[in-house]
């Protein structure tokens, strides 16, 4: 009787992610760290978390909740019915935690990530260099979408953005506030020449700060379709203030 060997160490959904030159650069490096770390020297710096293998580097200061309720959206996306697709963008990335979380789950081939914040594209591109996937990853520095340019066209558009307007001028954290709804209008105004047809925008916005009725009409203003806005709940059926604007173009 034949018998097939199975090596349990190797992470057999990294094998469709990545050309075959890629995938032993990946495999060699998870198998440094394991190394690494059994004989207990510590290869992670402090702030860094991992999704899957894929290790995504911060700061105190870059964290927008990606890591918290941003964890989230996979459980959205497979409820909402999305599957594997070809790009995915995640606008207002920060360090990216919630588009390298999905890249590393196997949601997208390829993987898009822009940020006004220079430090947090820093940050983006250190993870895509040090988990050796730049050629899977763009970045980009860019105000709203201005600074990308119109060859990237996606499937699917992800984003936490900044949830509140400022109540008074001492309001200024651009991860948290959004004078006017100014970045939504000008998101929404701008992102159906970078959408393929058919793709989606799946926005996670917070109830506390906003409600559907101020995006919907972004939405059908740039040309797209409300899809439907769903709440995060949690184990008891709460909801725990977050919610998705879903949005066809
Ligand atoms: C709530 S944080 C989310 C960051 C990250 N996704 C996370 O979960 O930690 C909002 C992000 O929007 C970025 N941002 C603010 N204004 C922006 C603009 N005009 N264009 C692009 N990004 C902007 C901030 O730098 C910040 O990284």
């Amino acid at each position: 009787m034949s018998r097939v060997y199975v090596d349990k160490s190797i992470d057999f959904r990294i094998i469709e992610r990545y050309p075959a030159h890629m995938l032993a650069r990946v495999l060699a490096r998870k198998a440094q760290r394991r190394m690494l770390r059994t004989v207990g020297c510590v290869t992670l710096p402090e702030r860094a978390v991992m999704y899957n293998g894929v290790v995504v580097f911060d700061t105190p200061k870059l964290h927008g909740e990606g890591i918290t309720v941003g964890a989230d959206y996979l459980r959205a996306l497979v409820t909402l019915g999305f599957t594997r697709c070809d790009r995915i963008f995640e606008f207002c990335a920060g360090p990216g935690y919630i588009g390298y979380s999905l890249l590393a789950n196997g949601f997208c081939e390829r993987l898009t990530l822009a940020d006004i914040n220079p430090v947090a594209v820093k940050m983006a591109r250190r993870t895509a260099a040090y988990n050796g996937i730049e050629s899977l990853v763009n970045i980009y520095q860019s105000d709203v979408l201005d600074g990308i340019p119109v060859e990237e066209q996606w499937n699917l558009v992800v984003s936490n953005p900044p949830h509140f307007l400022p109540r008074d001028a001492s309001d200024t954290n651009i991860r948290a506030f959004d004078p006017d709804w100014r970045i939504h209008r000008r998101f929404y105004a701008s992102i159906r020449k970078f959408m393929k047809p058919g793709g989606h925008v799946v926005m996670q916005e917070n109830s506390h700060g906003s409600s559907e009725g101020i995006f919907k009409p972004m939405i059908e203003s740039g040309g797209g379709t409300f899809v439907t806005s769903c709440p995060e709940k949690d184990v008891r059926g709460h909801s725990n203030g977050m919610y998705y604007m879903v949005s066809c173009w």
